[in-house]
């Protein structure tokens, strides 16, 4: 059974963000609103992401194409944004043709998308291995370097270059030998051999040409058409480069870039969802003023099966820190609120909300935009009652027991945005709309 979506009323172009440090369920409600848009668009990061979804008894996990890809008639669109690691991407394409999934007429890449090449995995791995004890806990997926190439300018490649034989067999040389000059004089790397990599990304290129296109040109006539665009934010507000907790963030503008990542206005939208756990969780390093490095971090690990979808690291898990969600709101203009795995916190006595810090002596509720200030930040806590009954069959808010619907409303109340899907399960029937 599907969820009625008829209380959300007509969304119009939407954005989908994550609201706290990624991993809050994006690609469900992406999966679910899919349905009533022609285009869905992931406009920021690369195969840092991952995205699960649930149809029936099959799971899918995603990492760079968009969920929306399950619903046949929705264009899928990689846009300029994104960081492409053609390896990956070809292995989706095919995992999904093994699963049925024909992706031909479907699937949309920018020719301007940036490709992740050998050498950004391998400085990436080399990096962290350096940095020791202070290292960011990337994904290991060569973000930060492709984009950090992105920004040089010189060394880049992107999707028209990749496509296009004559010019993938001269630009790779010439990238390959002065990445090997840097990486063999910082970390004393092995030189990668340019030929091998032309091959495999020659045979990825194959299969990808038919998909590239300009995707710039593509949303804005969809636009100029009122076609209804869904916009799905990869990682999340608090790993966003500029407005996170820099430096144990992303590469990229993950609340804030959809304009340059996709070349559609931020004028051209009329919802932006912001997604959130009950709870709180993060992978790799930073601060967390909110975690439970205890047995409620390690009761909310099991209940809500909190591992990495990319790199399968268990994730750290707290309190739902109301400061921080406030803050991702603001930065992003959420215009309603989506609040995933409600369920897991069934069973539990009480429930911790932060709703301020004390910071240096003072009492904040401001989230510092410092990541050393924010370490030192200690939450205080409001603290409401929990409920015992399970919620995975509920389906309508007004049916979630007293003390889960006062939690919502607190949230509200704190937040001051609109809470308009509540999850209660992966599947897509356990999704209630307000
Ligand atoms: P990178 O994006 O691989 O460079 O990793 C930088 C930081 O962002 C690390 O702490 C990662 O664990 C985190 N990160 C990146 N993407 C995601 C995501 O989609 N979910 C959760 N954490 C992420």
């Amino acid at each position: 059974m599907e969820p009625d979506l008829s209380a959300l009323g007509h969304l119009g172009n939407t954005s989908v963000v994550g609201l706290q440090w990624g991993d809050e369920g994006k690609g469900k409600i992406v999966d679910l609103l899919t349905g009533q848009f022609d285009y869905a668009v992931r406009w920021n990061g690369g195969s840092n992401a991952g995205h699960s979804v649930q149809v029936g008894a099959v799971k899918y996990a995603f990492h760079l194409i968009p969920s929306g890809i399950l619903h046949p008639h929705c264009i899928c669109v990689l846009a300029n944004g994104v960081v492409i690691d053609p390896i990956q991407l070809v292995q989706e394409i095919d995992a999904l043709a093994g699963q049925g999934l024909e992706l031909r007429d479907k699937l949309r890449i920018s020719s301007q998308a940036h490709v992740v090449l050998p050498h950004h995995k391998l400085q990436d791995q080399l990096s962290e291995g350096r940095l020791g004890n202070q290292r960011l806990g990337t994904t290991a997926r060569g973000i930060g370097p492709c984009y950090a190439d992105k920004a040089l300018r010189a060394g880049a490649l992107r999707m028209a270059d990749l496509i296009d034989e004559d010019r993938l067999r001269s630009r790779l040389p010439v990238i390959v030998s002065e990445k090997n000059r840097l990486l063999q004089r910082l970390y004393d790397a092995e030189p990668l051999a340019w030929e091998p990599i032309f091959e495999q990304y020659r045979g990825c290129a194959e299969q990808l040409r038919e998909h590239v296109c300009d995707t710039t040109d593509l949303l804005q006539e969809a636009w100029r058409n009122h076609r209804r665009l869904l916009f799905e934010g990869a990682n999340a507000v608090l790993l966003d480069l500029d407005h996170g907790t820099f430096p144990f963030v992303t590469s990229s503008n993950c609340g804030t870039g959809l304009s340059a990542g996709a070349g559609v206005p931020g004028a051209a939208l009329t919802s932006i969802l912001g997604v959130a756990k009950a709870y709180c969780t993060r992978v790799g390093a930073g601060p967390f003023p909110t975690e439970q490095n205890n047995a409620i971090g390690e009761h909310l690990r099991q209940r809500g099966h909190e591992y990495g979808t990319t790199t399968g690291r268990p994730r750290r898990c707290g309190w739902l820190d109301l400061v921080a969600l406030r803050y991702a709101v603001r930065v992003c203009g959420v215009t309603g609120l989506c609040l995933m795995l409600l369920d897991v916190l069934s069973g539990m006595d009480a429930l911790r909300l932060c709703t301020a810090y004390r910071h240096a002596g003072r009492y904040t509720e401001g989230f510092p935009p410092d990541a050393y200030d924010l370490a030192r930040a200690e939450p205080v806590y409001e603290t409401l009652p929990g409920w015992s009954e399970s919620l995975e069959d509920t389906t309508r808010r007004a049916d979630l027991p007293a003390n889960a619907r006062r939690y919502l409303e607190r949230i509200e109340a704190f937040v001051q945005t609109p809470i308009r899907m509540v999850s209660v399960g992966a599947a897509r029937h356990q999704t209630m709309t307000c």
